[in-house]
């Protein structure tokens, strides 16, 4: 069928939508039409070479990671399902995880689905059955999709493996969120920092990630929720979502933390700005208390290595700095699961959304993005 897309044709350029040929799912896979589509920063890393297919991973396929269409926080409903495919039938209504579950490999097998096997391939853009493509461009050349999804089009065709069934009343084009930005914020915060009652926890960095790393944490029983974020109205718009108190920067964090707790600094820290870069990580791991914990959500230039971390209070103070992918849940469980609670009015959705767009304004709303005017943007079809 035909369709349109939003393609990257390589970095440091803008999206381009222009139509496609988008082919039928074969055997294990899925053809979805697509309600809304979250607009991440996690794409903006393709647009600015943050995030580059692992050559290894090119080789062995031989492919490169461009052109590829864009988008991996995508809900839609089934329209049509390849041979061999048993959980899911026409008409279903699903959300595409960025991560596919297997449910077999090792990872799948533990009950850790964030770390899938089949997530080597996020950035290789083929189907995972046989790494060939359903997405072609007019021109006939073959077009990755990211994530294994491609959500930027109001059409895909992704594997049986992405997409988790949810219960149809749910309204899809909040539901999509789910499929990266709010599992992997409150994820961040409930699994990842393991935030308990009582606990003093920052967040750093307030988009679509961080707001829900803020709403996990005041749901898991925070004590404060320090949000911190350099545009005012994100951090007073925190509120909503749970946080008790905010700041404009890390210092000024820290400063806040070290008086409301006399002292005794904060137990958790979580890292949820747009890029990670590690000169952030010791100024963030010197406001977590003794056996306290940082989190890295955020994601940083494949090839930075040097970051700046007083060693001696790591071991002396048995501090510890984890990273942390799709919120170290199991999309499985936890996306229906968070949806049930977003069903039952105590988790918050609609208060994400900053500004909805049309595909065409794609590069309007990454623009927002950068000017700090979203906590989320969305495409809705
Ligand atoms: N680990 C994962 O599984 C995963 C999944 C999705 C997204 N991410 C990453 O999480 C990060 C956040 O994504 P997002 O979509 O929420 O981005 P976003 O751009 O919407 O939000 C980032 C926020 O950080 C703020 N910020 C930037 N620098 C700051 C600083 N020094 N101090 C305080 N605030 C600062 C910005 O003002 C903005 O509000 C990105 O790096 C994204 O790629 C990781
Ligand atoms: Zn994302
Ligand atoms: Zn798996």
């Amino acid at each position: 069928m035909q369709t349109r897309a939003a393609i990257l044709w390589e970095a440091g350029t803008d999206w381009s939508v222009e139509d496609i040929e988008l082919d039928d799912p074969k055997a294990g896979e899925i053809k979805v039409k697509l309600a809304a589509s979250g607009l991440c920063h996690s794409d903006e890393h393709m647009v600015t070479g943050d995030m580059v297919l692992d050559p290894e991973i090119a080789a062995l396929l031989q492919l490169e990671q461009f052109p590829v269409i864009g988008g991996h926080e995508g809900a839609g409903e089934v329209v049509e399902v390849g041979p061999g495919v048993t959980t899911l039938k026409e008409g279903d209504h699903v959300v595409l995880g960025f991560i596919p579950s297997c449910g077999r490999c090792p990872s799948c097998a533990m009950g850790r689905q964030h770390l899938c096997d089949l997530g080597a391939f996020l950035l290789a853009g083929r189907q995972v059955s046989d790494f060939t493509a359903r997405h072609h461009s007019k021109s006939g050349k073959d077009l990755g999709i990211m994530c294994c999804t491609g959500t930027f089009s109001p059409y895909t065709v992704v594997n049986e493996a992405t997409c988790v069934k949810i219960d149809d009343w749910l309204p899809l084009d909040k539901a999509a969120l789910v499929g990266c930005g709010v599992t992997t914020g409150w994820g961040s915060a409930v699994n990842a920092a393991d935030v308990q009652p009582g606990e003093t926890v920052v967040v750093i960095g307030l988009g679509g990630i961080g707001m829900n790393a803020v709403q996990g944490a005041a749901m898991a029983g925070a004590r404060h929720v320090v949000a911190v974020d350099t545009v005012e109205w994100k951090r007073e718009k925190s509120a909503v979502f749970g946080s008790t108190h905010t700041a404009a920067s890390i210092e000024e964090a820290a400063a806040m933390v070290s008086e409301m707790t006399w002292g005794a600094q904060a137990d958790k820290a979580i890292l949820t700005t747009g890029v990670a870069t590690g000169d952030l990580i010791g100024p963030m791991m010197g406001m977590v208390t003794k056996g306290g914990r940082a989190v890295v959500t955020a994601v940083a230039p494949i090839a930075q290595e040097d970051v700046k971390l007083n060693l001696f209070d790591l071991a002396m103070q048995r501090k510890e700095l984890v990273g942390s992918i799709f919120g170290n849940a199991n999309p499985r469980r936890d996306i229906p699961r968070l949806l049930r609670l977003y069903d039952e009015g105590k988790l918050k959705l609609d208060e994400l959304v900053t500004s909805t767009y049309a595909l065409d304004d794609v590069n309007k709303g990454y623009q927002d993005m950068r000017d700090g005017k979203n906590i989320r943007g969305m495409i809705k079809y």
